[in-house]
């Protein structure tokens, strides 16, 4: 078993450290976020995401997991430093690598000779020579191992990949790597930095096409009365398309495709070439916000001036308290502009987001209001009295983003109901 370094406790680190200290290693996870270190030292997830609270607390029971503050206090034991620092979008929208020049700039001196540093943040091409160079060291290999978790289902993720990606020009750094995944039954692909990296950002890319495509399929099916549903089922069944990620909705959000696609067509471009693919995609995502809220303002009557709408789910997915770069937010923020007032509510957020002050339930938010709109696709409102919705807002009307709703019962209940593409 080895002993290894997590510089960064957020949805990815944290992750990182509680499976890889679940699978038996010897795990120091670092952040800067002294509050954030303190609480997990009681055994308290600062964020919502299945059985990752149960995992922190067997990892510190056991000892096998510790949290310091600063990625120095991890390094000097470590045999590998797991660099799972944020790399937001910069104002050109590349990846600004700041994050990760800095936590390489803290570790570089204090790593113990014959380390591995490894990206598990998703980087640009070139990042991992750009990881060497902040480091200064010759006997320190850098290797790249692209994250694909998905926030909801994390720790399931990490624990049962679809693949495990390792980026190395250095196969013993790599098999070193690849032997941490002691316990998870996954192909490993082994190949070369760049070719690492890239995996991620195609990846990344590929299903915001995805997404893309299916809700540019949801609008032609509003403009010829099909139903996107059938349409999504009858194309899903072909084993070359499949029924994942068909699913039309707000457009797609959180804190990885949209960056990541920018981020893409920026690499593209820098390296000359012209992702207009990817720009459509980005365009298409653009404009779902825009239709989602002209299918409210109309479902409100032409207007939103003065109009009350009520506003079920704030995170960009179910199963998460992340709001980063939510759809619903985007959605929300243009209603207000147009001016209705929003009253939301969301089963994860409890504090003021994106000039949203939530309610604590799902009913208040309808008292007066003449639309509501769904707008995460959270299972817990599927089964909520609709009567009382019903008798609640000016009158039954839902714009349903997330097609979660049942259609024909919400209607047996004298709702108008608009979906997507259906
Ligand atoms: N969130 C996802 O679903 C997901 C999935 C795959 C890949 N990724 C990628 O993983 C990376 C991290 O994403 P995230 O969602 O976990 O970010 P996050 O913002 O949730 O967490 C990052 C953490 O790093 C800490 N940090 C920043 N600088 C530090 C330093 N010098 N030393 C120690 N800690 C430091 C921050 O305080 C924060 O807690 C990004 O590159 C992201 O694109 C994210």
């Amino acid at each position: 078993m080895a002993e290894i370094a997590v510089i960064g406790a957020g949805y990815v680190g944290l992750t990182t450290a509680a499976c890889f200290s679940h699978l038996g290693h010897d795990v120091t996870c670092a952040d800067i976020d002294e509050a954030r270190i303190a609480q997990l030292l009681r055994g308290e997830v600062p964020i919502v995401e299945a059985g990752l609270e149960a995992l922190v607390r067997e990892g510190l029971e056991e000892g096998r997991l510790r949290f310091v503050v600063g990625a120095a206090n991890a390094a000097p034991s470590a045999e590998f430093a797991y660099l799972c620092v944020p790399t937001p979008q910069d104002d050109d929208g590349s990846a600004d690598l700041s994050y990760i020049e800095a936590a390489a700039r803290e570790i570089g001196p204090r790593l113990p000779s014959e380390a591995v540093v490894v990206n598990k943040s998703t980087v640009p091409v070139g990042s991992t020579r750009v990881v060497e160079r902040v480091l200064g060291r010759d006997d320190v290999v850098v290797v790249s191992n692209p994250e694909f978790l998905r926030e909801g289902s994390a720790v399931h993720d990490f624990l049962n990949p679809d693949r495990i990606v390792i980026g190395s020009d250095d196969q013993s750094a790599a098999v070193r790597v690849a032997s941490l995944y002691i316990g998870v039954t996954a192909p490993i692909i082994v190949t070369d930095p760049p070719s690492a990296e890239t995996i991620k950002y195609a990846s990344n890319a590929f299903l915001a096409a995805k997404i893309s495509f299916v809700n540019a399929i949801a609008a032609v099916c509003d403009a010829v009365g099909a139903d996107v549903k059938d349409v999504v089922l009858g194309m899903g069944y072909d084993t070359r398309i499949g029924h994942e990620f068909l699913k039309p909705g707000p457009g797609f959000g959180g804190s990885c495709l949209p960056k990541d696609t920018r981020a893409l067509v920026q690499i593209a471009d820098s390296a000359g070439y012209s992702f207009d693919l990817m720009r459509g995609v980005i365009s298409v995502n653009e404009d779902q916000f825009q239709r989602v809220a002209a299918k409210v303002r109309q479902m409100a009557g032409g207007s939103l001036d003065g109009v009350k709408v009520a506003v079920w789910g704030l995170t960009f997915k179910a199963r998460t308290d992340d709001t980063r770069e939510s759809p619903a937010l985007r959605i929300v923020s243009l209603l207000a502009d147009q001016g209705a007032e929003v009253q939301a509510y969301d089963p994860a957020i409890k504090g003021p987001v994106g000039g949203v002050v939530p309610a604590n339930d799902p009913y208040s938010v309808c008292d007066g209001a003449r639309v509501l709109a769904v707008l995460t696709e959270w299972d817990d409102f599927r089964w909520l009295d609709f009567d009382k919705v019903a008798g609640l807002m000016e009158a039954p009307r839902i714009v349903d983003a997330r097609n979660l709703l049942d259609r024909p019962a919400l209607e047996r209940r004298g709702f108008t109901y608009v979906g997507i593409g259906r």
